[in-house]
């Protein structure tokens, strides 16, 4: 897949923004400043300002994001699917934080609706970031469960208590709310794996039907990969899911520590 990355030094073209007024006679209206940017014309990006009469939208900013679309600007370009929070492929920037457009409420935000993709990360065009490196990361901790034992009949057993140690991990949704609000991950996500990616990591560490874990630790003891953490919690206070990865990796350096004593 071929990398579109913001250019480096260019700034918004403020002047550049195009405005979409509502029609008349419109209710209710909301105005969605979004980001706008296609690499193939070569201009720095802008910021486009959409008016959307609310009393004929849904609620959600997907609602407003797809209203946009359909009925004023068609070249507007983002990803969904679900609709529900589940798929977390509508991941942006809004109102200034990491979260899914399809459970944010437009009403949640107070005046302008701002809209960005999520920072840091190539963009492939407008909304829509360029998640390859996010997903090789992901591949690279092997997120499956990985044995030597004979299978068995029927299926790998667990109990309830070590079943329940999954709870917090496996609703993760890969959404990269966390990573792309983690200033270490800014900086050197190169190498460092970032809290989503090490969250999926501790998943399958922790799991009892794995048989893979000193493994699994001897691939995260690494100066960059693990250690770049520095505890500053962005990644917890944004995950739309709810989910601690600060903890969850917290864990790891532990269970490190612990290995060597
Ligand atoms: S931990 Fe939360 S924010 Fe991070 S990828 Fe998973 S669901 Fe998204
Ligand atoms: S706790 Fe760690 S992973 Fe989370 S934002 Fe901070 S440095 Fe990033
Ligand atoms: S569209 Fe699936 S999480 Fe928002």
């Amino acid at each position: 897949m071929a990398q579109f990355t913001l250019p480096k030094n260019s700034t918004i073209n403020q002047s550049a923004g195009r405005k979409y007024p509502a029609a008349a006679g419109a209710k209710k209206v909301q105005t969605f400043k979004v980001y706008r940017y296609d690499p193939d014309t070569g201009e720095n990006p802008r910021v486009d300002s959409y008016e959307v009469d609310m009393s004929q939208c849904g609620p959600m900013v997907l609602d407003a994001l797809i209203k946009i679309k359909n009925e004023i600007d068609p070249t507007l370009t983002f990803r969904r699917s679900c609709r529900e929070g589940i798929c977390g492929s509508c991941a942006m920037n809004i109102d200034g934080t990491n979260t899914l457009a399809c459970i944010k409420g437009c009403d949640e935000v107070k005046g302008d609706v701002k809209i960005y993709p999520l920072p840091h990360m190539p963009v492939v065009k407008d909304l829509v970031p360029d998640m390859t490196h996010f997903y090789a990361q992901l591949a690279s901790v092997e997120p499956w469960l990985k044995t030597d034992s004979p299978a068995p009949t029927r299926e790998r057993l667990q109990s309830e208590e070590d079943r329940a140690k999954l709870d917090g991990l496996y609703e993760c949704i890969l959404c990269a709310c966390c990573s792309t609000s983690c200033p270490s991950y800014w900086w050197n996500g190169d190498r460092y794996l970032g809290p989503a990616i090490l969250l999926q990591a501790y998943r399958y560490i922790i799991d009892s039907r794995d048989e893979a874990t000193g493994e699994r630790l001897d691939q995260l003891e690494d100066p960059f990969k693990l250690y770049r953490c520095h505890t500053i919690m962005n990644c917890t206070k944004t995950c739309p899911k709810g989910l601690n990865p600060a903890k969850a990796i917290a864990e790891t350096k532990k269970m490190l520590v612990e290995r060597r004593t």
